[in-house]
């Protein structure tokens, strides 16, 4: 229990504490754990203590607040690894999850500049501009913004982004995709962002920028994606 003549304080021994009972699944995901009154009299401390104690699981995650109802314990993040040139399908087919799309944008643009250069264009060619919403089990999880070449994949459809647009791409496209570099940055949510992934603001997202390549050096995406901070930790097998 608290130790109160320990150096650690004892807001942190009760992050520690609350952490145990949700590992050992005392606190199931998504169960009402106990209000702030209980837990004050469980571990014999003030309520701002145990206050402090909650407000940094839900800072990390761990928790999550709904307004007249409670703290709950929130579900495992995702692990995304950093390595394999993967699709956001196959990612979540990996974990046992059902992939889900929705399309909110499809459009034939002009590339701004900076797109244009990524995808090694002249100022002629046009790119597709795909906006889609992912989900794991009906959960949103990311945003992608992509831009394709039209020239690369000149039969491509809405229906086809239904579903993966890797495997339209390998399958139907018959091109074979071979690497990708990726840029990750940390950012707040934007409103519009928020509404999509059914996130109250503020929020933390992770953007990241991928750019790919097939076999044969030619880039075919660049992807704008946000990913939902308080459901993805990201994962790099490193060595020395
Ligand atoms: C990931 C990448 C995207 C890529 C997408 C393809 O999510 N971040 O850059 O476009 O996978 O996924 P799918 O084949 O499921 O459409």
């Amino acid at each position: 229990m608290v130790d109160k003549q320990s150096a650690i304080p004892i807001y942190v021994q009760i992050e520690e504490l609350l952490r145990e009972r949700i590992a050992e699944g005392t606190y199931p995901v998504n169960s009402l754990i106990p209000s702030e009154r209980d837990l004050s009299a469980q571990f014999g401390v003030s309520r701002m203590t145990v206050r402090q104690a909650l407000l940094n699981l839900v800072k990390e995650g761990l928790l999550y607040r709904e307004k007249g109802r409670g703290t709950f314990v929130a579900e495992e993040k995702m692990e995304q690894p950093l390595n394999g040139l993967t699709s956001f399908t196959e990612d979540m087919k990996a974990r046992g999850f059902v992939p889900g799309t929705k399309l909110i944008g499809f459009s034939i643009v002009q590339p701004d500049a900076q797109i244009a250069a990524k995808l090694g264009l002249d100022g002629e060619a046009s790119v597709y501009k795909i906006i889609r919403i992912r989900y794991a089990d009906n959960t949103p999880m990311a945003i992608e913004r992509s831009f394709l070449p039209v020239g690369l994949l000149p039969e491509l459809t809405e229906e086809a982004l239904q579903g993966s647009l890797y495997a339209y791409i390998e399958q139907q496209a018959h091109l074979v995709i071979g690497q990708a570099t990726q840029r990750m940055e940390a950012a707040l949510a934007k409103l519009d962002d928020a509404e999509y992934l059914q996130i109250s603001l503020p929020a933390a997202v992770v953007l990241i920028e991928r750019i790919s390549m097939l076999d044969d050096g030619r880039p075919f995406e660049v992807v704008r994606s946000t990913y939902r901070a308080d459901r993805y930790k990201f994962i790099s097998e490193i060595g020395r």
